[in-house]
């Protein structure tokens, strides 16, 4: 169900987002540009998926919603709040697989919001499955009303991280659950050279994925904004290593993965496939993260 646009804009687009070294423009201009042009096969999971036991990027996408919802301990009586929802792939698949009461979903992408609602109503599900246009910054929901909040790798986008993490608390119900699959930096490396590496490709990442510099977190200061948020009793796991290793070396050796992207888009990952994926990722932790409002 690709999204109809004018090719040569496009193109333009990509060229000027990948190619130039200015900051990209928005977030949701990201998306809207990246449309249906995505990652999953059989779905249009926006995730780098969660690789344990998975071995093609549809079922890792989805291992990785699994991974969000066990965490949470999602169940039949929650009211969840999903913040970035993308196409609503994970919000469906919770519904089948976990029958959470009712889904909210929030998002600042139009054209994803537009397309989501529409998935959701042919599969029969827009009863329990409520998607708005809105960020997760500035949540239009009462407070105390979620037992879960669930924010599947969105929150490195959000102005701030920790401006979300407030709205969270708020919306969640005394007791309820927030978790994140969320990508942070990794703390600074022994030699001087690895050090300069890391920094210039988180400085590439932030600008051209538009990442507030606010949010260039470690598990550390990262940890900490929670607990100042008022959170208690915070997990926070690194999984890179189920991750960028095995999303590399997938994206190698299965070249329909990136003949779905741009062809525009395609060339800095041909380029990147040719270093080791410690060298690629290097910059980057990935985080899976969870932590309660005070009953
Ligand atoms: C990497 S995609 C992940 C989508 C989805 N969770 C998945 O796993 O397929 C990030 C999503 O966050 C959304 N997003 C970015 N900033 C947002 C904000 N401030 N509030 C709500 N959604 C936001 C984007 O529109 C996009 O849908």
């Amino acid at each position: 169900m690709p999204l109809q646009k004018s090719p040569v804009k496009e193109a333009l687009s990509y060229l000027w987002w990948f190619y130039t070294p200015f900051r990209a423009k928005s977030v949701s201009d990201i998306y809207e540009l990246i449309s249906t042009n995505a990652y999953s096969g059989d779905g249009l999971y926006l995730n780098l998926g969660y690789w344990k036991e998975a071995d093609n990027i549809d079922d890792a996408c989805r291992a990785m919603a699994r991974l969000c919802a066990d965490q949470a301990g999602l169940n039949g009586d929650d009211q969840l709040l999903d913040v970035g929802f993308g196409f609503a792939d994970q919000d469906m698949y919770w519904l089948e697989h976990y029958s959470p009461w009712r889904i909210v979903g929030l998002n600042i992408t139009h054209s994803q919001v537009e397309l989501a609602r529409q998935r959701v109503a042919e599969r029969g599900m827009s009863d329990r499955i409520e998607l708005l246009e809105a960020s997760a910054t500035d949540m239009p929901l009462e407070n105390g009303t979620f037992d879960k909040v669930i924010g599947l790798e969105c929150a490195f986008h959000f102005n701030t991280r920790e401006q979300f993490f407030a709205e969270a608390l708020r919306v969640l119900k005394p007791g309820g659950r927030l978790v994140l699959a969320d990508v942070i930096q990794m703390k600074p490396m022994e030699s001087a050279w690895q050090r300069m590496i890391q920094r210039s490709n988180w400085n590439f990442f932030s600008k051209k994925y538009v990442v507030p510099e606010a949010n260039a977190d470690t598990q550390e200061t990262y940890v900490e904004k929670l607990r100042r948020t008022g959170f208690v009793n915070i997990q926070m796991e690194s999984i890179r290593e189920q991750v960028y290793p095995q999303l590399h070396h997938y994206m190698a050796t299965d070249p329909a993965m990136l003949k779905r992207f741009h062809f525009l888009a395609r060339l800095p990952y041909y380029l990147a496939l040719r270093f080791d994926a410690s060298k690629v990722y290097i910059a980057y932790d990935y985080v899976l993260v969870s932590a309660e409002k005070p009953a």
